[in-house]
């Protein structure tokens, strides 16, 4: 038995021995029928004889401008996996293109990770190449990796270029909102907002600000799914196709070695990963996800985890919307291996990834070729990334991202202007007659995992026009939703429980004073226990969904501070081979 350079035994399986040859490799009349099968469709038995099948997970479609270039890169991953030795397979996933999709991507993700699972376990596949990066693909693909727990590599989407308008670099996502906001102000003309749309997505590839893509992309490489520095390479450039490849063939020999998703998402490798999430100053989105993937793996996990490492590791990205740059930039500066090198001192270099070393291995020749844009320890951006509050508001906890945040609120107390779902604000907050200080704190309820439904990314509420028209950039905001990772602003947000089913949030009135306090991680309604009471018992849930999807979704959906699994795919149980008859 052969080892690896970390000491690991690196088995070499018998073809016997692999998934796919129960449908290839048998002599039997459904072996023949399989084997027939792919012959009408021009292959040859050498085409797949003693080779492990790899399953290309593509969540390509002709919406999705993140996963555009996923035609092409398929073919690339194919040319890899053929030069290898295995045989390719392609299996279509639904694409949850974050723009398009409504009411949110996040009422899909968890069908994304059933329908891979299903696609997985129901085809004869030994190996898996996970094609994903726009925002909710990475975690529904991952998710179902680890259900299945099949031998499986992350191939990300990368990043787009950075925007461009008269020369200045325009961010996905935050520099809309930052324009938006102008152009209501009056501060911007209808000409130069229209030239905004046309220069801020400029090729295929993901949001290319610290988003969720970017985030979660980070996150996949650091507990170990994409190969070394992958998931910084900007989508357009010619390294990108070259990962393609490599990925291909990566997945053909990590059947042989038998290296699976388990063997690669350990506790260590989920610390690391929160800890390269609070260094790029990531996504709050990331959190519930993290939770999720941790769960599948089967590992203990806890939401108060995010804030114990948040206060030990500060944001060294300098990446919107903590930072100045974009992904492009802090590419060129040294990418992931750049920033992970940073955090070297305070990483698990023990955990192993899916090239067959360890993460200390792969950043051992690291560089940052720009110290403004991936800091040292030393002169971080911002203190915390994120910071998990509890209080009479949210006992089971909400997010925070003070990075992101106007430092006056860290500590503020004010009266609650509460919106009692979506529409209602949107009816009320251009209003000029609008009861609003800059000092008010304004609440939406019902946009939470049951309420939204899909926790839609509604947590960066509006300011109300009278308020931006004064100057006013940031107000004191709370919701049970999430929001979009290149949001900003001082936005609690997976207020939980939510309000939707009875949770404190439901409770709250117009008036009521709210304290936070940040630093003391607090979040409460100043109204007395009595009254509290009296308005629970007052308190009507709306009805559930009537039919479909949403039915089954509001009935098996967990809260934000578990994950949002469904609680029929939590866990790590073996997954059930199927019968071949
Ligand atoms: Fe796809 Fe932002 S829209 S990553
Ligand atoms: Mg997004």
């Amino acid at each position: 038995m052969a080892l690896n350079e970390t000491g690991r035994e690196k088995p070499r399986r018998a073809y016997e021995e692999l998934r796919s040859y129960r449908w290839l490799g048998v002599k039997d009349l459904r072996a023949f029928g399989h084997r027939s099968r792919l012959m009408q469709m021009g292959y040859a038995k050498s085409d797949w004889a003693g080779k492990p099948v790899i399953g290309i997970l593509n969540t390509w479609s002709d919406i999705n401008p993140c996963h555009a270039h996923f035609k092409l890169r398929a073919e690339e991953v194919k040319r890899g996996i053929w030069q290898a030795g295995g045989f390719p397979l392609e299996l279509p996933a639904i694409s949850l293109s974050e723009p398009f999709v409504k009411p949110t991507t996040m009422l899909y993700r968890n069908l994304l990770a059933m329908e891979a699972e299903e696609l997985i376990r129901s085809h004869p596949v030994d190996g898996l190449v996970l094609m994903g990066g726009c925002d909710k693909t990475t975690p529904g693909l991952i998710m179902a990796a680890l259900s299945t727990n099949l031998p499986a590599i992350f191939m990300p989407a990368g990043p787009m270029l950075r925007g461009n308008w008269h020369g200045k670099p325009l961010g996905s996502g935050s520099d809309s909102w930052k324009y938006w906001a102008e152009l209501k102000a009056g501060t911007i003309t209808e000409r130069e907002w229209e030239e905004v749309e046309e220069g801020i997505a400029r090729s295929f590839g993901h949001c290319m600000t610290m988003g969720t893509a970017s985030s979660m992309t980070a996150i996949a490489e650091t507990m170990g799914f994409i190969l070394p520095g992958g998931s910084s390479i900007p989508a357009a450039d010619a390294n990108h196709p070259r990962l393609a490849t490599a990925c291909g063939k990566r997945a053909v020999e990590l059947v042989w070695e038998d290296l699976k998703p388990r063997d690669i998402l350990t506790t260590g490798a989920v610390d690391n990963a929160i800890r390269v999430h609070m260094a790029m100053g990531g996504s709050t989105n990331a959190m519930v996800h993290v939770v999720a993937m941790a769960r599948r793996a089967g590992l203990p996990f806890r939401l108060e985890r995010f804030d114990v490492i948040a206060r030990e590791v500060p944001v060294l990205a300098d990446v919107r919307p903590s930072g100045r740059f974009l992904m492009e930039d802090f590419y060129y500066a040294g990418g992931l291996l750049g920033l992970q090198s940073q955090l070297a001192p305070l990483l698990d270099k023990a955990c192993l990834t899916v090239n067959g070393k360890t993460l200390g291995q792969n950043i051992e020749a690291a560089k940052v070729y720009d110290e403004a844009i991936i800091r040292p320890l030393d002169k971080p951006v911002a203190r915390e990334a994120c910071a998990i509050i509890k209080g009479n508001l949210c006992p089971d906890g909400a997010v925070m991202k003070p990075s992101a945040a106007d430092p006056r609120f860290f500590k503020h107390t004010g009266p609650a202007l509460v919106f009692d779902d979506y529409n209602h604000m949107a009816s009320l907050i251009d209003r000029d007659d609008l009861e609003v200080t800059p000092d008010h704190v304004l609440i939406l309820r019902n946009a939470g995992p049951v309420g939204g439904p899909g926790m839609p990314e509604w947590g960066m509420l509006p300011l109300p026009t009278k308020l931006l028209k004064q100057g006013v950039r940031d107000m004191l905001r709370i919701s049970d939703a999430r929001m979009s990772g290149t949001s900003y602003g001082a936005c609690i947000l997976h207020v939980s429980p939510e309000s939707a089913i009875g949770g404190p949030l439901a409770l709250v009135q117009t008036g009521d004073l709210i304290r936070l306090d940040v630093e003391a991680r607090t979040l409460d309604m100043l109204v007395d226990e009595a009254e509290l009471t009296r308005r629970r018992l007052a308190w009507q849930p709306k009805p559930p969904p009537a039919r479909g999807y949403e039915k089954m979704f509001a009935a098996h959906i967990r809260q934000a501070h578990e994950g949002c699994d469904f609680d029929y795919l939590e866990g790590a149980e073996a997954m059930v081979e199927p019968e071949i008859h």
